[in-house]
């Protein structure tokens, strides 16, 4: 995608759990603080479950759904009939806005079809193995370097502990 990045963004335990009954499988006020560093300014991509679970559009980015459900629409979005079409917009908003990456934001459906096709990851890894039904997909140590890590600092608002990880494509993988 020319110079635009494509950056997954998401919160994973330590089982690979992201979510759990379509919401998320804990509270942690600090990673959402931590999110909206990172993705403001932005396109974020996501999922129609996703962004029903968000129930609303986030401020201060240009939020684009994929669906395939052609009845689905909402104010403040732009909604795509297939990532490619998703992609697309996403990448026209970034070059409009100035930014050099689409922020990913889930969920599990839609971080399995993009991982192969980014070139970072904003992981937090949270210190905890909830029951879920919606994963991330193995972070393989021959496709992903580390690049930066700082621990969360919790507060009475985070139901765990957490770090901040970083990771950027391998040289040698696509
Ligand atoms: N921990 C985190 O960082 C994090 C972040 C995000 C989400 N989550 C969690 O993840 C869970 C949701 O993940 P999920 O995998 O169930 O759903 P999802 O990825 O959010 O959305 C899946 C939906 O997106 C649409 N879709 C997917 N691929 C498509 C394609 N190629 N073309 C067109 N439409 C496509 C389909 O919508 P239609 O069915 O409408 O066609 C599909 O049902 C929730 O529990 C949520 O809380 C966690």
């Amino acid at each position: 995608m020319e110079n635009v990045a494509l950056v997954l963004v998401a919160a994973v335990a330590e089982n690979g759990v992201i979510g759990r009954a379509g919401g998320l499988p804990w509270r942690l006020k600090s990673d959402l603080q931590h999110f909206r560093t990172l993705t403001f300014g932005h396109p974020v991509l996501m999922g129609r479950k996703t962004y029903q679970s968000i129930g609303r559009p986030l401020p201060g980015r240009t939020n684009i759904v994929v669906t395939r459900d052609r009845s689905f629409c909402a104010p403040g979005l732009i909604v795509a009939p297939n990532l490619e079409a998703g992609l697309e917009a996403a990448r026209g908003d970034a070059l409009r806005r100035g930014v050099d990456a689409i922020m990913i934001i889930g969920g599990a459906d839609i971080y399995a079809q993009t991982m192969p096709l980014a070139s970072r990851l904003e992981i937090t890894r949270v210190h905890a193995q909830p029951t879920g039904d919606a994963l991330f997909p193995p972070i393989a140590e021959t496709e992903w370097r580390e690049t930066a890590r700082r621990e969360g600092e919790a507060s009475a608002q985070d139901e765990a502990t957490f770090t901040f990880i970083s990771y950027v494509r391998a040289a040698n993988t696509p």
